[in-house]
């Protein structure tokens, strides 16, 4: 991925007048005290000296190869994945987005603690930016990890629109040798039907079991809706694994027939970052001939632990350690439940690389899921009463495609009220048979079972998961589903705040 040139502005009387110029919120929902509460909020992550990263990015109809197929679609600027950001913790990020797209659209920067009016979602706490228009996105990101960026404007992350963002640590204890970012993504736009028309045809379909009739999706060999809750397309570790058949998955917007290669030489270590990009579909992730060692979670650190293969749900992030052997081998992303796979080489020697339908043994021994993982002891929640529990079940239906929280729809879905100090559980409860991994903006909970550190979890059919987290961080909070067809017919509410 190219990385952007990157102005790092050392602002030396950034101190008392950087905090008065914590600038005007452009919320449009939020009353003023959440407004004010915003502003001090930012203000305590700002320091002296604060360094500033710059970037741009113009999301606009282009043309990628996906390595074979050409797919007219939007992107960010013409490379897919976009632009890859990158700043250290504690650094000012200021992101002007240029959109140049025919649509209204956002930018949500996915499992960052930041100021809320920066936060990207159209109605909850912004205006929509409007095609032809631009808006400045500028705010502090305090964690270190392995995060991303993406459109928060109806199913438009499932076009071109997403990128990678690193937040390094201010001191890296590094202990590897080389780093590689894979972004993982289910692909159909381009490919005879948009992101958006899939959803029409899902939200098309009125009555009984079969709703792939009465709609052409069998015929664009995209679809798999004759089963109904998404039986069609079921994986024992995940249940209804998605509502729709890709023609395409990829790594790093390439298709396996004509992979990128990630190179070391042989006995380095690799630090690997894992990103799903992707729309309604987790990945199986396995190294050929390796074992991974996973060392974060969603870019927090978990107490490391050594599997053949990871389980990732859309939204979800996993940094690796791999010890590179000698030779040429795949980095196989199943898509779980569904046909097909994305792929990426590791390379350290001259080699025949192996067929794009590769299926090394590690797939099918130890999978690791998130709530497998302890949290590393630095980032375990304290020890703290919980002050207020939210009950979310998590439910819906195929005919017609809507899913709910609670029984209700966004935007008519209870906001789960919240006050600033208090240790919050909110208890999913999963009474549907289709897995959902839920993401919640603006904080990092923890796994009431096992700690993990985490924005977004995987919860599976008829399971319930708990999660804590403190109430920090002030204002009107998305949470949803990260399955975008989910999320937008319906999976969605705010963690809210006092207005
Ligand atoms: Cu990534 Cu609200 O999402
Ligand atoms: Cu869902």
């Amino acid at each position: 991925m190219p990385e952007l040139s990157r102005r790092n502005v050392f602002l030396g009387a950034f101190g008392l007048a950087g905090l008065a110029a914590v600038s005007a919120c452009g919320g449009t929902t939020s009353g003023s005290t959440t407004a004010a509460a915003v502003h001090s909020a930012e203000a305590t992550r700002r320091s002296a000296g604060q360094r500033v990263v710059t970037a741009e990015l113009t999301p606009r109809p282009t043309t990628v190869d996906l390595g074979g197929p050409v797919v007219n679609t939007w992107a960010y600027g013409d490379s897919l994945p976009g632009p890859l950001l990158r700043a250290r913790a504690g650094d000012l990020l200021r992101v002007q987005v240029d959109n140049q797209l025919p649509a209204t659209s956002s930018v949500h920067w996915h499992g960052i603690a930041l100021r809320n009016d920066m936060d990207g979602v159209p109605g909850v706490t912004q205006t929509p930016i409007k095609a032809g228009t631009s808006f400045t996105y500028d705010f502090t990101v305090p964690d270190p990890g392995t995060y991303f960026y993406h459109p928060h404007s109806g199913v438009q992350l499932d076009r071109g629109l997403y990128g990678a963002l690193l937040v390094d640590e201010v001191a890296d204890p590094g202990g590897y040798d080389v780093e590689w970012t894979v972004v993982l993504d289910d692909w159909v736009d381009g490919t005879g039907r948009t992101p958006e028309q899939i959803l029409k045809g899902l939200t098309s379909a009125t009555s009984g079991g079969t709703a792939g009739s009465g709609n052409d999706m069998g015929a664009m060999g995209g679809m798999d809706m004759g089963s109904g809750m998404g039986e069609g397309m079921t994986s024992p570790l995940l249940g209804g694994a998605g509502d729709i058949a890709y023609p395409h998955y990829l790594a790093n917007g390439r298709v396996p027939a004509a992979p990128v290669t990630l190179t070391a030489k042989p006995g380095q270590r690799a630090r690997l970052r894992l990103i799903n990009a992707g729309s309604d579909t987790a990945f199986r992730v396995a190294l050929g001939g390796h074992q991974l060692t996973v060392t974060h979670s969603d870019g927090f650190p978990v107490a490391s632990v050594t599997t053949d293969a990871l389980l990732i749900g859309m939204g979800e992030r996993y940094d690796v350690l791999v010890t590179v052997g000698d030779g040429v081998f795949p980095l196989v992303a199943l898509a779980e439940g569904k046909q097909g796979n994305a792929l990426a080489l590791v390379r350290s020697a001259a080699g025949t690389p192996p067929k794009a339908s590769a299926r090394p043994a590690e797939l099918a021994r130890k999978v690791t899921l998130s709530t497998d993982l302890r949290a590393a002891d630095v980032v375990l929640l304290q020890t703290k009463g919980v002050d207020r529990t939210h009950d979310l079940v998590l439910s819906g239906s195929m005919a017609p495609y809507r899913w709910t929280l609670n029984g209700k729809t966004f935007p008519d879905t209870d906001p789960l009220q919240v006050e600033e100090g208090q240790r919050v559980r909110l208890r999913f409860q999963n009474m549907s048979m289709m897995f959902h991994p839920m993401h919640v903006h603006g904080h990092t909970f923890g796994l009431v079972k096992g700690g993990a550190r985490k924005d977004t979890v995987i919860v599976r059919p008829m399971q319930t998961v708990e999660v804590d987290l403190d109430a920090n961080n002030p204002g009107q909070w998305a949470t949803h589903c990260h399955n975008v067809y989910h999320a937008e017919t319906g999976m969605m509410t705010t963690l809210s705040y006092p207005s």
